[in-house]
């Protein structure tokens, strides 16, 4: 029996614009994950793969699903990648804490860690890069136009400085940041997200592109941050961009709310993380005011607060 796991993510800055050629940095999120177990199935034909996801309610033959659902598109793709030849049937079983449509990037890592573990079964050699890429494909199913930061911090696991279509560059941190991790409970999938910050950009793209030439200055000040170690030059850069996030529209209440009780309680700066309209905000916090900030979150209608660092 193989089993494989992938982190959950959060975008420190830079989301949305990212789409649009602009860098973002992202960490990943260990204390949530997702896991892809191999072993042999019990019965079935050769070559068969029985896909189980119990979050899903799916128990299912490959074969039975539609080569679009991305528990099989994550599969065919990597077997294609590793060509195994004919093979005895396997059970495929994938679980996951990491909540779904909340920003935390639960279908990277579902995809990454599918991957990860045909590899290990089959004997593979895809290395990271070729992981992601491969768990890029299915992120179009999930948004139609994935910038790719998503796979990428999952499947690296580690913090990315980010920019599409180019290699990531991982990130040397220069002291520890303590963040928490709001969730407003909402469920809100990234492709709406995108699909409305798209539309705005259509209807008045010199607009948008200076938001994002905003949003790219401030990603490129947090990464100066990040590796000084600089709490504070990163906390208002969160604040800043969180601005830029509301002028986008993707915001909501439920993560406004949740922002100013951060601001409120003592946050470094706080701000939405991921697509947005709902799903997860992050908040930096000193390690004297992380409880009383949590609290604050959970008073303000917090279903869920983790804590995270990004260290050295
Ligand atoms: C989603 O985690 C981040 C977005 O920028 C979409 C993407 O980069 O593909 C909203």
């Amino acid at each position: 029996m193989i089993s494989a796991c992938a982190p959950g993510k959060i975008i420190l800055l830079g989301e949305h614009a990212v789409v649009y050629g602009r860098p973002a940095l992202a960490v990943p999120v260990r204390q949530v994950q997702a896991c892809a177990r191999v072993e042999a199935a019990p019965s079935g034909r050769a070559g068969g793969v029985l896909l189980i996801s119990p979050d899903l309610g799916l128990a299912s033959w490959l074969s039975d699903l539609p080569s679009s659902h991305p528990l099989a598109a994550i599969t065919l793709a990597t077997l294609a990648a590793l060509t195994p030849g004919p093979f005895a049937p396997v059970r495929l079983t994938v679980t996951s804490t990491i909540p779904v449509a909340s920003g935390l990037g639960s279908g990277a890592a579902v995809s990454v860690a599918i991957a990860r573990a045909l590899n290990q079964h089959f004997g593979g050699e895809l290395g990271h890069s070729r992981i992601s890429q491969l768990a890029f494909e299915v992120e179009h199913i999930h948004h139609g136009t994935p910038s790719g930061i998503d796979n990428t911090v999952v499947a690296f696991d580690r913090p990315v400085f980010f920019r599409r279509g180019e290699a990531p560059e991982p990130m040397a941190i220069g002291g520890p940041f303590h963040f928490l991790i709001g969730d407003t409970g909402v469920a809100a999938p990234t492709a709406e997200a995108v699909r409305r910050v798209r539309q705005r950009w259509q209807a008045d793209s010199a607009v948008l592109e200076a938001a994002f030439d905003r949003i790219a200055a401030l990603v490129l000040d947090a990464r100066q941050a990040l590796l000084q170690g600089n709490v504070d030059r990163l906390g208002a850069d969160l604040r800043h961009n969180h601005a830029l996030l509301q002028e986008l529209d993707v915001s909501s209440t439920g993560l406004d709310r949740l922002v100013q009780a951060a601001d409120a309680a003592g946050a470094l700066g706080a701000k939405m993380s991921g697509g947005g309209m709902g799903g997860n905000m992050i908040a930096l916090v000193s390690t004297e005011r992380r409880q009383s900030v949590s609290d604050a979150l959970r008073q303000a209608g917090a279903v869920g607060v983790l804590q995270t660092e990004v260290e050295p």
